[in-house]
């Protein structure tokens, strides 16, 4: 039965936007706005033939800069300028700012439908294809549904990836075996889903129970992780007074019935998992002292543990918790300590207020010790040091914080007084495995100042660091005592000194994963040297990049980026993969027990790579210079590999 219900009002997307009155048909400025702009975008400012929906594009601005583009246009792309100004100019910007999206008003249809097991299911078709149908019962659960002749069938996920690297242990492995050595050749895309406004995502999908989340900044989609069908859209309006280094998000976390994303502005904010609409929303630190968010969240307990970035415009780095239930604030640590605490003696100049260590990537968890680690980045200023002097705690480090309180336990600092930018955001896996004949709890980390660590997670003890990039010239290695062996003349000059690795990382934030039944380590590399440059800083300011000075590629050695795998053990490189291309891609991987690793390679391709001995086993050309990293789920008795490419996510699945 189909009965149709005309427009329903909020219907099956949660704009979070406030309603405004439209301004009435005589308007001045919706009639300069429909003689001007309306050819182009549409009277309502929806889109049109020649122009794109400007409604979400319009709150980043604010009124001097919307004047500025009415005034030159953008050329480029075929939007001319116009001569408005006076009472004309105001009337138009006041248009603008009433402009409504019309995407909330979608009309959706009521249905009843009957499910192979004999329920009758009542409630909005959400869409409804040749295949498929996603219904949302007025209970607001979500039922995914497959045509199975007159009836449907309703369908989920049986292996899910409940966050951002799959397991709070960080280590992108899956026991799935649905993709194999055998079949990978058939690995084919499913489905596509592109988001709006986006070109250079950096989102890893999560997905709980049938459905996948993705986001960009301050927006989240839900989707039919079958099918890629739109079930529900977040959006918050990004403030114009937010960083320009705020421009990605990661992805979420989920926890119950709750998806919890940071947004731009330096908050965590829970929604409902089934309706997208927001449960609560708590201030992580304030963007008026150049704090900003895009990592996902990490859920620990009954916390959701969150980190800020800002520290290339000198705001200290934060860890904070909140309550997952009520958004309170459990716990917060500084990354910097303030003065007279621990640690503060390691900053023997002025910079403590402004000394950066930002927190903006996602952390890992280990349930049984109940302890969270969490990576911290680079010291501001971050090419001079003059007025730091000092190994700068706790920036460079990874943080071993009790899960309940935010205590730390123990740390390691990678760059002790880091001039070249080598947050150690990379992601630290914590394994369980048999070292050097015992049992250990382990943690591994590749780091962006080019060494490789293994440590004991459970009381921080080195136990081995080894140089995995050729060019590495600041250390020539780390000593017994856990402190790299500092070599001369590596600082930052005024007039430039060339340092390997480069700013961009021996490695970096994309991720690595470990393959307990090789024992390899995989992940990419960048083979690159930068030349650093130092100058003098004027005073931190709100809003202000404080970076002391400024980097520049070194054309040698020629920059190439390197997929390696290293045996976890030695260190010891047993296979790796050059790729041809410009060095300009950011791919991570993901590892599979059936003996593959799947990444996102320079040359724009995904590719499938025997984990043994990195014969490579298939490629799908994406086209895109990555900027993510793949993760995997079974649906419908399917195993799936999703990734973020440009802008929108693509499926890909074997074929029958
Ligand atoms: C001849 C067609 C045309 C007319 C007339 C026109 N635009 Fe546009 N406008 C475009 C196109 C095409 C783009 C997309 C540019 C892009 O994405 O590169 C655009 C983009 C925009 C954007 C988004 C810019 C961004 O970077 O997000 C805004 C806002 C906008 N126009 C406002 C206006 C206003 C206000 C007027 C009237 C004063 C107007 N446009 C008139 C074609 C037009």
């Amino acid at each position: 039965m189909l009965v149709f219900l005309g427009w329903i009002a909020a219907g099956g997307l949660a704009a979070q936007t406030p309603p405004q009155t439209p301004l009435p048909a005589n308007d001045p400025g919706r009639k300069s706005f429909e003689a001007r702009c309306g050819p182009c975008h549409g009277g309502d400012g929806n889109g049109g033939e020649m122009g794109p929906a400007i409604t979400g594009r319009l709150v980043s601005r604010d009124d001097t800069q919307l004047t500025a583009l009415i005034h030159t246009g953008i050329p480029a792309s075929g939007m001319p300028g116009n001569k408005v100004e006076g009472p004309e100019l105001a009337a138009l910007v006041r248009f603008l700012r009433s402009i409504q999206s019309r995407r909330g008003d979608r009309p959706l249809v009521r249905m009843t439908v009957e499910t192979t097991d004999g329920k009758k299911l009542d409630g909005l078709a959400l869409n409804e294809g040749f295949d498929d149908l996603q219904l949302r019962t007025d209970d607001n659960r979500i039922h995914l549904l497959r045509r199975a002749g007159g009836r449907f069938r309703e369908v989920t996920s049986e292996s899910d990836w409940p966050e951002y690297n799959g397991d709070p242990r960080g280590n992108r492995y899956t026991t799935l075996s649905g993709i194999t050595k055998s079949n990978v050749a058939r690995l084919a895309p499913r489905w596509v889903f592109s988001l709006p406004n986006a070109n250079r995502l950096e989102v890893t999908p999560v997905v709980v129970q049938g459905l996948m989340y993705v986001t960009n900044v301050n927006e989240c989609y839900a989707l039919d992780a079958g099918t890629g069908r739109l079930v529900w859209r977040f959006n918050r309006p990004r403030s114009p007074h937010t960083l320009r280094d705020a421009g990605v998000n990661r992805g979420v976390a989920v926890a119950g019935d709750k998806v919890f994303m940071e947004t731009a502005d330096a908050h965590v904010i829970a929604l409902n998992r089934f309706t997208g609409r927001q449960v609560w929303d708590s201030q992580i630190a304030d963007t008026a002292q150049n704090y900003f968010a895009t990592s996902a969240p990490l859920t620990a307990g009954n916390l959701v543990v969150t980190g800020v970035g800002g520290g290339e415009h000198g705001a200290n780095g934060l860890v904070v918790a909140f309550d997952q239930a009520t958004g309170k604030e459990t716990w917060r640590f500084h990354v910097i300590p303030r003065r007279g605490e621990p640690g503060s003696e390691t900053w023997m100049g002025t910079e403590l207020d402004h000394g950066g260590g930002p927190t903006w990537f996602t952390g890992s968890y280990d349930p049984e010790l109940d302890t969270v680690y969490w990576p911290t980045g680079n010291p501001s200023q971050e090419y001079n040091g003059d007025a730091r002097p000092g190994d700068n705690l706790y920036s460079d480090c990874i943080l071993a914080l009790d899960r309940k309180t935010g205590k730390l336990k123990w740390y390691y600092q990678f760059t002790p007084h880091d001039l070249w930018d080598w947050d150690s955001t990379e992601t630290s896996i914590l394994v369980d495995a048999p070292w050097q004949g015992q049992p250990r709890k382990l943690m591994l980390h590749a780091d962006r100042n080019g060494f490789y660590y293994v440590f004991d997670r459970s009381d921080g003890k080195l136990l081995l660091a080894k140089q995995f990039l050729r060019n590495v010239t600041w250390a020539s290695g780390i000593a017994p005592d856990g402190r790299p062996i500092k070599l001369p003349n590596q600082v930052p000059t005024e007039t430039g000194t060339r340092v390997c690795p480069s700013q961009d990382g021996a490695t970096n934030w994309y991720s690595p994963s470990f393959n307990p039944l090789t024992g390899m380590y995989y992940f990419q590399t960048n083979e690159k040297c930068s030349v650093y440059s130092k100058r003098d800083q004027p005073e931190w300011e709100a809003g202000k990049s404080y970076l002391g000075g400024s980097e520049r590629g070194a054309p040698d050695p020629k920059p190439q980026r390197i997929l390696k795998a290293i045996d976890f053990e030695t260190g010891e490189t047993k296979w790796e993969i050059p790729q041809p291309g410009p060095d300009q891609s950011w791919g991570g991987t993901l590892s599979t027990a059936t003996g593959l690793v799947i990444f996102g390679a320079e040359t724009g391709e995904l590719v499938a790579a025997d984990a043994a001995t990195g014969e490579v086993l298939w490629r799908f050309q994406a086209n895109t210079g990555w900027k993510a990293s793949p993760m995997t789920y079974s649906f419908d008795g399917k195993q799936y590999i999703a990734v973020a490419a440009g802008g929108g996510i693509i499926a890909l699945a074997v074929t029958e």
